[in-house]
């Protein structure tokens, strides 16, 4: 199947009261188990690009280039989008023309009326170009390519305000945040969910910063309406561990160890293993 928006797949999350995972890459090893687990799965699958790992893979156009076709020689047939994160107006352009087929603009930094004007621009040329968009209230903290926030919660009325755009995904701060959470981090506020939820009804809400958040609270965030959730540190994580035991155990100074096709499978492994628990943690299991 070729690359699709992330509409229809979002409509049928929210539908079915179940979360699509977006896992972010960052190399050619980081894409292919991420498709491979979704086949294996039958589950949709967003692929996440930060503007960073964007300009460290050799450009959006090598990335989109490679996505697709490895979905071809693959033979992957669930739906498969890729997707811009944390959008710079200027990066969504250079998305748009490289040929992805889902966009975030984030426009959280900006006053609300320059937030609104900018994502209004863009609902129109995405639309215009079938690809989905996902428009941003209330800045996500943790550190999102060398930017360091915290995590705010946004604003119902100004959630509305962008939501009534005509985008097709909405990222609501509700106290989420990229990377680890702190020791004493309170947890999600479903108050805010709640009340946001209530103002944009059922447009699909995005959770960022899915690392580490518990279960249970993933679970009520997707009985309020989140549809998309986004990993990428824990990914991170467990392909470093995995890497860190093989060199640590010596075993790439074995035989051919140091083939980097040896040495990086582990950590691919670990991939697998990690997309596999989210998506049957967010029920997207069966579902493509
Ligand atoms: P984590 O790195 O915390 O999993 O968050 C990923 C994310 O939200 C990307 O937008």
């Amino acid at each position: 199947m070729a690359l699709v928006s992330a509409k229809e797949m979002l409509k049928k999350a929210i539908d079915g009261k179940y979360a699509v995972g977006q896992f972010n890459i960052n190399n050619l090893e980081w894409t292919k188990a991420i498709l491979q687990t979704a086949e294996e799965m039958k589950s949709p699958v967003i692929l996440g690009v930060s503007e960073g790992a964007g300009k460290y893979m050799g450009g959006f156009k090598t990335v989109a280039a490679m996505v697709s076709a490895m979905i071809e020689c693959l033979g992957i047939t669930v739906p498969v989008a890729i997707h811009l994160d944390h959008g710079t107006y200027e990066g969504c352009y250079k998305c748009i023309e490289a040929g992805f087929s889902s966009i975030m603009f984030d426009g959280s930094k900006f006053p609300i009326d320059e937030n609104v004007a900018k994502t209004m621009e863009l609902v129109d040329v995405c639309n215009k170009k079938g690809l989905s968009l996902e428009a941003e209230v209330g800045a996500i903290g943790g550190e999102e390519d060398g930017v360091i926030g915290r995590g705010e919660c946004a604003d119902p009325d100004e959630c509305k305000k962008i939501a009534d755009l005509g985008i097709d995904m909405l990222a609501a701060g509700i106290g989420n945040i990229h990377g680890k959470y702190p020791a004493d981090w309170p947890g999600l506020s479903f108050d805010t969910l709640a009340a946001v939820k209530k103002k944009v009804g059922n447009m699909p809400l995005v959770l960022h910063g899915g690392t580490g958040i518990p279960t249970d609270q993933i679970k009520k965030a997707i009985s309020l309406g989140v549809a998309k959730i986004n990993v990428n540190t824990e990914c991170q994580l467990a392909f470093a561990a995995a890497t860190r035991k093989y060199v640590e155990e010596g075993k790439d100074l074995v035989g051919k160890g140091f083939d980097p096709r040896k040495l990086l499978a582990p950590g691919v492994e670990a991939i697998k293993a990690t997309v596999k628990e989210k998506m049957e943690i967010f029920g997207s299991i069966g579902k493509a």
